[in-house]
């Protein structure tokens, strides 16, 4: 918790950040993340909510890739295709974690874990920490660390769903603006296919602030899916806004990655039982900095690749504040 009575909260069980809650200026306090009250859902959390997502996030086609002129085959947990680092990725391990506070009085929240190739298929054993941070002024920094004894992939996200209304509507009436110029066009198996497409003034352009339900109606419409469910091309570094002028509140997302996926919650099922009630689609946002999704596979896509004893660190920067 900040100064200003702001506060965030993170469960041991992959590390997944569960809340988000504001201190507004009308003295209330709101809490616009998704999460599911009881802990067992998250043993079993077919949409990662706030869940940690490693080793390599989105989709490795076949779960197949070559590394030092080594093929490696890991487990397939979406038909052929290993999803979010397979059926043991981050998101389904406990981690080790530890409250952190500096003389400043800012907080951390660490979460610290080893992996190694016979839990989740990925070369090396891994020694990876994700800390969580709250600033006074409400920014929350996600810090990924890892370390590894062999070269392999390292590519992280937060899978946190926003939802900034303060009742529980979806999220159709936010808005959303982001510069990407780019789309990762996708195969029969919404594996990218290594085509970056071209935006243009079409259902993915978010140059200027878009509704997401009309963003979400004309990607229906043109059969492009079932909402957003779509990696941009980010260079300079993922860049995305949502506001929502109802609550008057606006959330920031920047990372130091060359690729963002935004997922509109497509396909929720009313078995979800979250602080928003039942789940049904587009009850929440997630916006999922990360190294292009298949990248290992694709020329051109980005490096996921972590070499033996260096030790590498991102960021994902999330921040909600008053106004729009
Ligand atoms: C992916 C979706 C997937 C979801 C799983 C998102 O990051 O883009 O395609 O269904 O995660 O929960």
């Amino acid at each position: 918790m900040n100064k200003r009575g702001s506060s965030i909260s993170v469960l041991d069980f992959g590390a997944t950040w569960y809340e988000y809650r504001l201190a507004r200026h009308d003295q209330t306090t709101q809490n616009v993340l998704l999460n599911e009250p009881d802990i067992a859902h998250y043993l079993n959390n077919p949409f990662y909510l706030g869940a940690t997502i490693g080793r390599v996030t989105g989709r490795i086609k076949n779960g197949r890739f070559t590394l030092g002129g080594k093929q490696f085959q890991l487990q397939q947990n979406e038909g052929a295709t290993t999803l979010h680092g397979g059926p043991h990725g981050f998101a389904y391990l406990q981690w080790e974690g530890t409250i952190l506070s500096t003389d400043e009085g800012d907080n951390y929240l660490q979460f610290s874990r080893q992996v190694d190739q016979s839990l989740d298929g990925f070369p090396g054993t891994m020694t990876v920490t994700v800390t969580y941070s709250l600033s006074e002024d409400d920014i929350v920094d996600i810090t990924y660390q890892a370390i590894c004894d062999t070269d392999t992939l390292f590519s992280p996200t937060c899978h946190a769903y926003f939802n900034l209304n303060k009742d529980n509507q979806d999220i159709r009436n936010h808005d959303i603006k982001s510069n990407a110029q780019f789309v990762e066009a996708l195969d029969e198996e919404h594996v990218p296919n290594g085509i970056l497409a071209p935006i243009d003034n079409d259902m993915y352009d978010y140059r200027n602030f878009k509704n997401v339900g009309q963003a979400i109606k004309s990607i229906i419409d043109s059969n492009h899916g079932a909402g957003i469910d779509d990696t941009f091309l980010t260079p300079a570094g993922a860049d995305v806004t949502i506001r929502d002028q109802e609550s008057n509140l606006t959330l920031q997302t920047t990372a130091d990655r060359n690729g963002v996926t935004i997922f509109t919650a497509n396909g929720f099922t009313p078995t979800m039982q979250t602080n928003k009630g039942a789940g049904k689609p587009f009850l929440g946002i997630a916006v999922e900095p990360h190294i292009l999704s298949n990248a290992i596979n694709l020329e051109g896509f980005g490096n996921m690749i972590l070499k033996a004893g260096v030790n590498q660190t991102y960021h994902a920067r999330y921040h909600v504040s008053e106004g729009v």
